[in-house]
């Protein structure tokens, strides 16, 4: 039944060739490898076990694999494996040199634009760019930005920047001002706006933060809400006249709907959102909660408890911290749009409930005015950056796949430390189609 419910769905776009004021659930953190090697452990072995039934003996095998690695090699040839590719590939797995992650096996959600266009880089282009970005952020004022932006999303944010190079960078939400410290990498010259409630000065008396002298503050008693600005007015004393040439950023927690709209009445075209948070999950209403089962043809989630989805996504979530069973996907009338049926705003300070109709609604407005919409790919798999939370079945491909040592530390990937990759949540840009 599983296989029926997910294949489905429809397939993630290809992109060419191949507050801390609210504690943000999604960002970076320390994690447990060792309770996370553990159910990785349980996970492939579960998954061993129908190609090979003795695997007490693959356990007896793991340990000594582990205690004498100059017996992996001669070890290996004893594993019961009849599948060439499922099972070697999870082999790797015991032999710390890959580990193979499932992406995208539970559905990648996704908004499809009207006329099915999509971004022009490829992912040469994001090899390019990572090999580029990584010294940079090495440079990077605020070292732990917990409650901000990690790795990955930095990245995406700089490459969006400097692929499209606007005449104005908007950013509304910047805490320490991270984020402001990664459109200046991106642009040098070109002038920000930034909305944030806290002037990030503010920060700079606790520890690091990051002010930029080319950027205006709507921030402190200045602050006003991107919804209620006077863009004509702003635009104009920016010298601004063609608004396809401003990028606009936003980290602020805010039901992304409502942020869509707002951009659309002031004319905005090129968007990204830094939280596009999961259906289940998150403080926020997200493009992909938006566009989630859009199709008929897309399927439905399964609210049955007794599915092999359910069972799939109870294990998973012992794997991944925000993976999503059944339970917390679904409300007790099973509304799984959203997070059980509600769209929430301003870091779930307010919610509100949807139906299934008006969640419907909302996706086809998305469709009705997206030119594109781009999911940024996690930067490397789990088994190369250790990452514990996102799960992959949700995620598509990433830029750095499993297995490929070699090119994550020739990259510098291999330099940073862990924690600074566990804050994905699928950045996502977005080009709004000419009114
Ligand atoms: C997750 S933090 C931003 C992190 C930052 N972009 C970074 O990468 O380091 C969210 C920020 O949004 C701000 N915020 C809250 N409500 C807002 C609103 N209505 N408009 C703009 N920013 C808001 C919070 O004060 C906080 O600084």
């Amino acid at each position: 039944m599983l296989e029926r419910v997910l294949s489905m769905r429809r397939a993630a776009p290809h992109t060419g060739d191949s507050d801390a004021d609210a504690a943000d659930e999604s960002k970076t953190r320390k994690q447990n490898h060792v309770s996370i090697l553990t159910a990785r452990f349980v996970n492939h072995a579960t998954k061993f076990n129908h190609f090979c039934p003795s695997w007490p003996w693959l356990l007896l095998l793991l340990v000594l694999f582990f205690l004498i690695p100059s017996l992996v090699q001669p070890f290996r040839s004893l594993i019961c494996v009849a599948n060439p590719y499922g099972a070697v590939s999870r082999a790797h797995f015991f032999g710390f040199d890959g580990l193979e992650s499932d992406f995208g096996s539970l559905g990648v959600p996704w908004c499809r634009s009207k006329h099915g266009k999509t971004v022009e880089w490829t992912s040469k282009d994001l090899l390019k760019g990572l090999e580029e970005f990584v010294p940079i952020y090495e440079t990077r004022p605020i070292k732990n930005n917990m409650y901000g932006m990690g790795f990955d999303h930095s990245f995406g944010l700089w490459f969006v920047a400097r692929w499209l190079q606007p005449d104005l960078m908007i950013e509304s939400g910047a805490f320490k001002g991270h984020s402001t410290w990664v459109l200046r990498q991106a642009m040098p010259d070109t002038p920000i706006i930034s909305l944030t409630p806290r002037h990030p000065e503010k920060y700079l008396k606790k520890g690091p933060a990051y002010v930029d002298a080319n950027c205006t503050y709507f921030a402190g008693k200045d602050f006003i809400d991107f919804g209620s600005v006077d863009w004509t007015t702003v635009m104009k004393k920016h010298k601004v006249t063609d608004l396809s040439r401003v990028l606009i950023f936003f980290d602020d927690h805010q039901n992304e709907l409502k942020r869509i709209k707002q951009a659309l009445k002031a004319g905005f075209r090129h968007l990204v959102f830094e939280d596009n948070y999961d259906t289940g999950t998150g403080d926020h209403y997200s493009l992909r909660q938006i566009c989630d089962q859009f199709y008929i043809s897309g399927g439905g989630h399964s609210c049955f408890r007794d599915s092999d989805e359910a069972r799939i996504r109870s294990r998973r979530k012992k794997f991944w911290e925000k993976a999503v069973d059944t339970d917390e996907l679904c409300s007790p009338g099973d509304a799984w749009w959203g997070v059980r049926g509600y769209a929430r705003d301003n870091f779930n300070h307010t919610n509100q409930p949807i139906s299934l109709t008006e969640h419907f609604e909302n996706s086809r407005f998305v469709e009705s005015i997206l030119d594109v919409y781009w999911e940024l790919p996690p930067v490397a798999g789990p088994s190369l950056t250790h990452q514990s939370r996102y799960d992959p079945a949700r995620t598509v491909t990433p830029i750095v796949e499993d297995g490929r040592y070699g090119l994550f530390q020739r990259l510098g990937l291999g330099r940073l430390d862990n924690s600074v990759f566990n804050g994905y949540t699928q950045m996502v840009y977005l080009q709004i189609s000419e009114h």
